[in-house]
């Protein structure tokens, strides 16, 4: 009877493990723990400061060494994350940024027309970023189809099917 119980004590104690372990993994999907915290709501920067196309483009685009290498050329901090940031640095390697929101090809999506023609703020789409201490692994809303066109019928834009499916 007893060692049955521990046994069983033991079976799910691993369960536990393992789903911590993975959900630590999903936690965790970006190769550098950066903190948009520590930049934006402690160092005075502006979105567009890093994802600089948000106004111009259709992509915000997510910033990499060569934009980081400004303030970050030599260690400012004695963080583990910023050492991991100036070996991609210092070996001139492309940091694998995973991009957690994404739109399927066959459906049209703009920053440029949300944010500078449509004038809406960043957060209404991704949260509050500017406080996160932790990378985005995953979204704030997922950019499904009917959460675009709730959107749009609320502000009265186009919910023609060709609008988004051109
Ligand atoms: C109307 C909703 C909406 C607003 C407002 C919005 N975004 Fe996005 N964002 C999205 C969607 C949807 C995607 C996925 C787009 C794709 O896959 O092409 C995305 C993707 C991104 C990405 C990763 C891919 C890329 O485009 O480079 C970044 C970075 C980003 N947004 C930053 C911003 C910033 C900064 C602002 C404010 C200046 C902003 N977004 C405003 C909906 C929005
Ligand atoms: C305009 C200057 C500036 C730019 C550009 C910049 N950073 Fe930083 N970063 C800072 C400062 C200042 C700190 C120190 C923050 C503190 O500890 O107060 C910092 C700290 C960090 C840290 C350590 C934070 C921690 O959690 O311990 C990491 C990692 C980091 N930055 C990553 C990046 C990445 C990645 C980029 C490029 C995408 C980047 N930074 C671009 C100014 C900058
Ligand atoms: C110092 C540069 C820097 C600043 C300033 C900055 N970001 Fe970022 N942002 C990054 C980096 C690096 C990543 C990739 C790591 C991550 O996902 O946390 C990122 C990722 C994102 C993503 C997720 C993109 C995707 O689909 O994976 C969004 C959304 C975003 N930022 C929005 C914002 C908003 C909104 C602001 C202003 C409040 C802002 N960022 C300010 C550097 C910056
Ligand atoms: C929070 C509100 C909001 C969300 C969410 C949103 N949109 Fe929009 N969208 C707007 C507004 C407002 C405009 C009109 C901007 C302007 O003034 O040109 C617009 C315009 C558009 C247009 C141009 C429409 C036309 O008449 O040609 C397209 C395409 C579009 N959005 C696609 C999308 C897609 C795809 C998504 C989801 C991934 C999405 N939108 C999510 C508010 C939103
Ligand atoms: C405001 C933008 C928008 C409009 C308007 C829109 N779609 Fe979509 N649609 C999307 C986005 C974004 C996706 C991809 C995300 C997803 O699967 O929800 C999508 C995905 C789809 C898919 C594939 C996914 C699935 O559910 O099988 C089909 C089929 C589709 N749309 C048909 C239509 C039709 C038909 C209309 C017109 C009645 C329409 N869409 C209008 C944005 C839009």
């Amino acid at each position: 009877m007893k060692t049955k119980r521990i046994f069983l004590i033991g079976i799910l104690m691993l369960a536990s493990l393992a789903i911590a372990f993975v959900n630590a993994d999903k936690r965790n999907i970006q190769p550098i723990a950066y903190n948009h915290n520590k930049h934006v709501e402690e160092n005075d920067m502006e979105c567009l400061d890093c994802h600089v196309y948000a106004e111009e483009n259709a992509q915000a685009s997510i910033p990499n060494i060569e934009d980081c290498i400004v303030c970050h050329e030599e260690a400012v901090t004695e963080s583990e994350s910023e050492s991991t940031l100036l070996s991609y640095i210092q070996e001139n390697k492309v940091i694998p940024w995973r991009q957690v929101y994404v739109v399927p090809d066959y459906a049209y999506f703009s920053h440029r027309r949300h944010v500078k023609l449509g004038e809406l703020d960043c957060t209404i789409c991704h949260g509050d970023v500017g406080r996160f201490a932790e990378p985005i692994s995953e979204p704030f809303v997922e950019p499904v189809m009917d959460w675009c066109m709730d959107c749009h019928e609320e502000k009265n834009v186009s919910n023609d099917c060709y609008a988004c499916h051109r």
